[in-house]
């Protein structure tokens, strides 16, 4: 393949935030974006990054044969049977996390992948930001020795619409599934149990959904490893994106990306402007890379750089972790592992 020829699937926040990405890569045609909810905006965007078709139907990119992958980026609920979809109709795939809201469909999801033997990244973001890769490669290089402790702090500046949250799978799935992720991605290993503490005290809207707005979640690693993350819906001064890894070596950790490094001191204390405001701030650079490493791989056939696996195993601990806050006890991932067939 010369050049990608690519049909996108949902073009909301990050639909769009992808194909604004893919647009600048000289390797990508995109041929055509579907939408159920087409405006004559969305018709004036698309034709801004010379996209060729905006259609309702998303049956129209994976009929076409000239589309050689999709991507897609439409709302959790949709995402497996299109996979099941575009697998059958051959298409290498990107598919946005969580793939579904059920690990069992999202296993299924797997199997047509593979046995199409198409490719399948998932859209875990932040394995492609800077300081994520550099804290990986400090581990990789022995620097910290074998890893003890994961700490990760993961808190969003505000809390998403009273929509999103009762579509979203809830705080584990939805939120801290990029965190299980960034957790197996750093220690090398897989969780093996869980322990998740919840509450309510954000917004009483969460109760209302049956989803919490706060939490802990205490992980066990087969290397023996611990690990705690730590979530809020609401931090007031920001995006609030943190982890620390300490081993027998060392520590490796990363703070939070700011705007600007300035900062000044005065008779009342030390001042500096607040974090970067939320996820299309902090990560754009990770979501221009990520994007670009799936045409990589498409282009020059090899292994994507997050496996469908890699969606599959962090939406086990999410499941876990719902578990254990229901049933106020810690679970074994070969708990839920062994319900998958
Ligand atoms: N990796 C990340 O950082 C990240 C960030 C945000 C969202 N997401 C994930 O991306 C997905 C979309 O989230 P979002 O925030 O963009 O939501 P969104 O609601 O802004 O966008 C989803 C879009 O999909 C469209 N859609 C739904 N069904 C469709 C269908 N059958 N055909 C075509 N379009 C359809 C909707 O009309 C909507 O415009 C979710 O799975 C979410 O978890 C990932």
């Amino acid at each position: 393949m010369e050049k990608i020829t690519l049909g996108i699937i949902g073009a909301g926040r990050i639909g769009k935030l992808h194909a604004a990405n893919l647009a600048a890569n000289r390797n990508v045609r995109i041929k055509t974006i579907s939408e159920v909810k087409i405006d004559p905006k969305l018709n004036d965007w698309a034709d801004s990054l010379g996209i060729e078709n905006v259609t309702e139907d998303f049956n129209e990119i994976l009929n076409d044969t000239e589309i050689d992958a999709v991507l897609i980026c439409s709302s959790t609920n949709t995402h497996v049977s299109m996979i099941i979809q575009a697998a059958e109709a051959g298409k290498h795939i990107f598919c946005e996390k969580p793939i579904s809201l059920d690990y069992c469909e999202s296993s299924q999801a797997l199997d047509a992948a593979q046995k199409a033997e198409v490719k399948l990244q998932i859209g875990f973001n932040r394995r492609f930001d800077h300081n994520f890769k550099r804290v990986r490669e400090a581990i990789m290089e022995g620097n910290i020795g074998d890893i003890h402790i994961v700490k990760i702090t993961s808190r969003d500046p505000a809390p998403p619409s009273k929509e999103y949250i009762q579509a979203s799978g809830g705080l584990f799935l939805d939120m801290a599934i990029h965190d299980f992720d960034m957790a197996r991605y750093l220690t090398g290993s897989e969780v093996v149990e869980v322990c998740a503490k919840g509450a309510v005290l954000v917004d009483p809207v969460f109760s209302q959904m049956g989803d919490i707005d706060t939490a802990i979640i205490t992980l066990k690693f087969a290397n023996g490893a611990l690990g705690v993350i730590d979530n809020s819906r609401k931090a007031v001064y920001g995006y609030d994106q943190r982890v620390e890894l300490f081993g027998s070596e060392g520590c490796v950790s990363i703070s939070n990306d700011f705007e600007n490094n300035a900062e000044w001191s005065t008779s009342d204390g030390v001042f500096r402007d607040k974090p970067k405001l939320f996820f299309l701030e902090r990560y754009n650079d990770a979501y221009i890379d990520e994007m670009n490493q799936f045409v990589e791989s498409l282009l020059n056939n090899m292994d994507v750089l997050v496996s469908g696996n890699d969606g599959l195993q962090a939406e086990l601990i999410a499941g876990a972790a719902k578990k254990s806050l229901d049933e106020n006890r810690t679970v074994l991932l070969s708990e839920l592992k062994a319900t998958l067939k």
